[in-house]
């Protein structure tokens, strides 16, 4: 049996930082509001020279340095992210070209805040069914295009970024299993249209957010069931949650679900804010650089996004 397992990881944030403060000089907000109802206190912003692309290769070389692995070995390459830069070609193409990776497939996923959990399953099925060996995995994301600089209730959320993970065929499992989901019923309640069917000022992120809070927890609560009731996991075995960071509230109702003391969860929402598909992949980075997430340790992750999607992965790291 082949499996697949976590060979290195890497980041890129864009220098420049947007504070609460600054926001309170752009919108009727407070920084006590957006720390008590969110947890964020600081975002990340993409700058002239970034782009998805940019953004991606920076996060995929650091994933690259930090691993074994040699660029000659990568087969295929996918990016999460619902901010491309162009319609087409993806993403993945353009890292696939800025890297010199010449053999295997590339594509783009599209499953926004969820996009890192389902570009993870298809490679590792992929590694799985003998198609890849080593797979490059990229959340990358320019959500401030999409953002309302007049309306508090976004602008307030989001943050440019990228993260990296280099997965490769194993003899012991690494990714244990895998959990996906969707319901395009409930895309109205968030959404940004694309430029190519909409004029720019159409395009801008709506959301409704108590009515999305309230089916991410509900949805998150049903990821750590499936683990436990369909996959027979005992939760005392995780040593780390690396959730998508959304919401510091949305975070502590799923540790508590999973019964995990919040200082067993990665928590960067507060210096990320929310980068959608580059949430996870970023945050698995922090832990790792910090020390904190070790070899020989067990992780899950998990995310509900746009869509709405949602999806978790319980992983072996080592
Ligand atoms: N500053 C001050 N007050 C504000 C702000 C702000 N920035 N934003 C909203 N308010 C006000 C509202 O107007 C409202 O006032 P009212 O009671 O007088 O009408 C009040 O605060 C409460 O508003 P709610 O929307 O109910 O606030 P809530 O506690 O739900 O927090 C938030 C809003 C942070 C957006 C939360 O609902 C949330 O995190 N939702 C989920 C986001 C998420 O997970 N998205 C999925 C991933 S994103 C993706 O896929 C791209």
């Amino acid at each position: 049996m082949i499996y697949s397992a976590i060979k290195g990881t890497g980041s890129y944030l864009p220098k420049r930082i947007l504070t609460n403060q600054d926001l309170e000089q752009i919108v009727d907000t407070s920084d006590s509001w957006i720390r008590e109802r969110t947890g964020i206190e600081c975002r990340h912003l993409a700058g002239e020279k970034d782009s998805c692309t940019s953004m991606a290769v920076a996060a995929a070389k650091d994933a690259l340095n930090a691993s074994s692995v040699k660029l000659d070995d990568v087969d295929l390459v996918i990016v999460a992210t619902a901010t491309p830069d162009r319609a087409f070609p993806s993403v993945a193409c353009h890292v696939q070209s800025a890297l010199g990776i010449k053999k295997g497939a590339a594509f783009d996923v599209s499953a926004a805040c969820s996009g890192f959990i389902y570009a993870l399953t298809l490679a590792d099925n992929a590694i799985k069914a003998g198609s890849a060996k080593t797979a490059l995995i990229i959340g990358s994301e320019m959500i401030s295009r999409y953002i309302d600089w007049t309306d508090r209730t976004t602008c307030i959320l989001f943050s440019d970024g990228a993260g990296a993970c280099i997965l490769q065929a194993s003899d012991t499992p690494g990714i244990i299993t895998t959990d996906l989901g969707s319901d395009g019923d409930y895309s109205e309640l968030l959404y940004a249209n694309h430029p190519s069917a909409y004029p720019s000022d159409k395009c801008f992120l709506q959301m409704k957010g108590n009515e999305v809070f309230k089916k991410a927890v509900n949805t998150l609560g049903s990821l750590v069931d499936n683990l436990v009731k369909k996959q027979g996991i005992a939760t005392e075995s995780i040593d780390w949650l690396i959730p998508h960071q959304a919401n510091k509230r949305i975070i502590q109702a799923t540790a508590k679900k999973l019964g995990l003391p919040m200082d067993k969860v990665i928590m960067t929402v507060a210096q990320h804010g929310n980068t959608s598909a580059a949430s996870i992949p970023l945050a698995l980075d922090w832990g790792i650089k910090q020390g904190k997430v070790k070899p020989g340790q067990r992780l899950f992750l998990e995310a509900f996004g746009a869509g709405f999607t949602w999806g978790s992965a319980l992983i072996d790291y080592h």
